[in-house]
């Protein structure tokens, strides 16, 4: 752990609640009442769970939903310590105006597993949370309206090289039928993703239209942005 900047050394199986989901995407829940929606990597999020109590079809993939949920409740422990963990020493580095401190972040990613959890030892071996694995997902073109991925691609742009942010993309792209959007679009320190701009004319080479568009959230500086990809 780097005690200049935050860092944490393997992408930590962490959640957000639907509040936080609403304002990193920008998203107002009930416009896709009534649709099916994708959540990848959906971690330890309340998405899913709370999605479905409205009407909405939503599904979360996630490296990490073949493991039974006692050790995944484990898991989910042991990671929310380890992430909270990284901000001590660097808290100024971060906007503190969604979140009023680091306790409050801890609650947030708290409430959201307890709510992910509950939900994933309900119907753990349905369809509803799938085992897979970014670039490759196991269903058909156009299977969701509206496709979410938080914090994997980009925030930790070292562990992942461009090829897997491409077909990535193109993958998330491929399953959709309206959008996608991805948030964010930096690493931690809010340094942007340096290849975006080949990304987006590789999907507008695709047929894809993208938009960089403003969202109503402030954690990390510079992530000010989602990449919203029109299908
Ligand atoms: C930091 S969490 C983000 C979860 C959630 N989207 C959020 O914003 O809180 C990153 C998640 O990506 C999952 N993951 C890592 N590599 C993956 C891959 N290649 N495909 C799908 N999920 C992956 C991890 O298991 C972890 O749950």
């Amino acid at each position: 752990m780097s005690s200049d900047r935050y860092a944490i050394d393997d992408v930590a199986f962490i959640g957000r609640t639907v509040e936080e989901y609403e304002h990193m995407f920008d998203l107002d829940l009930s416009a896709w009442e009534g649709q099916s929606v994708l959540d990848c990597p959906g971690g330890a999020c309340a998405f899913v769970a709370e999605a479905n109590t409205r009407d909405i079809d939503a599904v979360g993939v996630d490296i990490l939903y073949d493991v039974p949920p006692d050790e995944l409740h484990e898991k989910c422990e042991s990671d929310v310590d380890t992430a909270i963990a990284g901000f001590e020493g660097v808290e100024d580095q971060f906007i503190w105006e969604f979140y009023d401190d680091v306790a409050d972040v801890r609650a947030h990613w708290t409430a959201a597993y307890q709510e992910f959890i509950a939900d994933y030892a309900d119907r753990f071996d349905t369809d509803r949370y799938v085992d897979a694995q970014l670039p490759d997902l196991p269903f058909e073109d156009d299977s969701f309206s509206l496709v979410l991925s938080a914090n994997l691609m980009f925030l930790y742009m070292e562990k992942f090289d461009y090829e897997f942010h491409e077909q990535s993309l193109l993958e998330l792209a491929r399953v959709a039928s309206d959008e996608v959007r991805v948030y964010p679009l930096e690493r931690f320190d809010g340094k942007r993703y340096p290849r975006l701009d080949e990304l987006r004319e590789v999907l507008a080479d695709e047929g894809y239209e993208t938009e960089l568009r403003p969202v109503p959230f402030r954690f990390q500086h510079g992530a000010e942005e989602l990449l919203r990809i029109e299908v």
